[in-house]
């Protein structure tokens, strides 16, 4: 199982993913699937990089001529002083998921984990634009998340709803800048039913239903779901989660963390290599994958 064998040589360039640990990661799997489906001459391989050397890390990638590098959990927001450029998505969020290495040497951070989370919402645009929106949790995931609902669709109203009411605080505060509309308004989960009823788009961010507590829901009243609902999981293992099979029971539209994990990928590939990545190459081989490991 696996990528098809993927050549290496004198020529070959190289990707890294940083993160610490990286034993879990999907990354290389996506991007040496596409790499060998192409036949384009790259390879991408997974680094631990303990975060007291994160910065040797990054300007390893320049001095080894890297095409460039993934960056992953905790690295995300640890990265940025060692970039010589940031795209204004990323400096937004204050994270960066993606870097590349350009002729030059220089170093250039993006984040298209905001791009890939979009993708599948941008063809619902006329739906989505000023309605009100819900966003469950309040770490990394929905400070990207509510960024890209602002400055994308300018909902009336978004409702970050947390278990921890500090954070979801200071996520509304760091994105006043963003909220021309005043739309913001923090909840928990407790006082958030009229929010999530109400809510054309319904956004999990936290971690719960993934594998393997698959019967677990961040939202737990199907009820509160009905047809003019929009509920999108980031959590892509397993690929329908309780949520959205909840949600779709009800009438609802959803979607499902695996397109975001593909089209954020895909967002980085290009830039990389050059090419479009064949993104349902990638889809039906991460599906293999994943039936093969939980049969
Ligand atoms: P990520 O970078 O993936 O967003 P994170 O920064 O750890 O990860 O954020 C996860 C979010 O999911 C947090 O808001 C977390 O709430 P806490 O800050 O209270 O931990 C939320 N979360 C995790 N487990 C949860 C649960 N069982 N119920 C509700 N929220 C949960």
């Amino acid at each position: 199982m696996g990528p098809d064998a993927i050549h290496i040589d004198a020529n070959t360039r190289l990707i890294a993913l940083l993160g610490y640990p990286v034993g879990q990661t999907l990354s290389p799997f996506i991007h040496n699937t596409a790499f060998a489906a192409q036949g384009i001459n790259f390879a991408f391989a997974a680094f631990p990089v303990p975060p007291e050397r994160i910065g040797d890390g990054v300007r390893g990638l320049a001095a080894l001529h890297f095409a460039g590098a993934g960056v992953t959990i905790p690295h995300k927001q640890a990265v940025l002083p060692y970039l010589d450029e940031l795209s204004p998505r990323a400096r937004a969020v204050g994270a960066s998921n993606m870097i590349v290495r350009r002729p030059d040497g220089t170093l250039f951070g993006d984040n298209t984990d905001l791009t890939g989370f979009l993708a599948p919402l941008l063809p619902l645009t006329d739906r989505l634009r000023g309605a009100d929106m819900a966003v469950l949790g309040a770490g990394g995931a929905a400070r990207a998340v509510a960024y890209a609902l602002l400055v994308t669709f300018r909902p009336k109203r978004l409702t970050l709803i947390a278990r921890t009411s500090s954070k979801a605080d200071m996520l509304a505060t760091d994105l006043t800048a963003f909220d021309e509309r005043n739309a913001l308004e923090v909840h928990a989960f407790s006082t958030a039913r009229a929010a999530v009823r109400g809510a054309r788009l319904v956004v999990n961010t936290t971690p719960v239903g993934m594998y393997p507590a698959v019967d677990d829901s961040p939202w737990n009243d199907a009820d509160d779901f009905g047809d003019d609902h929009i509920v999108y999981d980031i959590v892509y293992n397993p690929e329908e989660t309780r949520l959205l099979n909840d949600a779709a029971s009800r009438g609802a539209v959803t979607i499902g963390g695996l397109d975001m994990l593909v089209e954020q990928a895909a967002a980085a590939y290009v830039q990389w290599t050059g090419h479009e990545m064949p993104v349902d190459v990638v889809k039906e081989a991460l599906r293999r994958r994943s039936e093969m490991l939980h049969r």
